[in-house]
């Protein structure tokens, strides 16, 4: 069976948690797609060239731990502008996208340009506030010196820069399920999320 649940929205708005939590409830694989352009970041930070390093990635990126970081993150914004860069991730997302047993993957252009086709769509967003005080406290946890303020500037510069880029701006498909989860608890986002893609699953 080939279903592609696509998952877009701004940093911190709950993607990655429904993300894994639909993946492991239907057997899915699950593709962080940040994670791509951070370990892009990563390696442009370290003094690489951006295109260079999209094209080098390898697995082992994947796993390095300073990926997390509110520096990696500002640098795979920066990097995320670059059409060259976001060309050589694209193929390996459609592949794992399209992949026997289907895939979850969260990001800001899977249901427009990554997976266009993709069974269901969510674009899952809360308010600025909201997304910065959770990445606050996970970040906070790590690094003592973060402040509320700003971890909320990064978000909103972030955000700016994402929504604003000429290239795959992040945006919601037009056939997207939009989940507000400033309003919502995670359980009852989790619980929609559930239900469209049992409703859409083959049989
Ligand atoms: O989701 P995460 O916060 O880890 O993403 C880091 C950055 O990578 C985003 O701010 C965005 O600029 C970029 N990104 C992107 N397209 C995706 C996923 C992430 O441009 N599909």
């Amino acid at each position: 069976m080939i279903f592609t649940v696509a998952i877009d929205g701004p940093a911190a708005s709950g993607k990655g948690t429904i993300g894994r939590a639909l993946a492991a409830e239907f057997g899915f694989a699950h593709l962080d797609t940040g994670l791509l352009y951070r370990a892009v970041g990563a390696r442009v930070t370290a003094g690489e060239d951006a295109t260079a390093a999209a094209r080098a990635l390898v697995p082992r990126d994947l796993e390095n731990p300073a990926l997390r970081t509110a520096e990696i993150a500002a640098a795979a914004s920066r990097c995320a502008v670059i059409a060259e860069v976001r060309a050589a991730l694209l193929d390996f997302q459609r592949r794992t996208a399209r992949r026997e047993g289907g895939a979850v993957l969260d990001g800001r252009d899977i249901g427009t340009v990554v997976v266009p086709e993709a069974e269901v769509k969510l674009y899952v967003t809360a308010a600025p506030e909201v997304r910065a005080d959770r990445r606050y406290l996970e970040l906070v946890a790590k690094d003592p010196a973060v402040t509320r303020q700003g971890v909320l500037e990064d978000v909103l510069a972030r955000d700016a820069r994402d929504m604003g880029r000429v290239e795959a701006p992040l945006a919601a498909a037009p056939d997207a399920l939009h989940l507000d989860t400033s309003e919502m608890s995670v359980e009852a986002a989790l619980a929609a999320a559930t239900a469209l893609v049992r409703d859409r699953l083959p049989g």
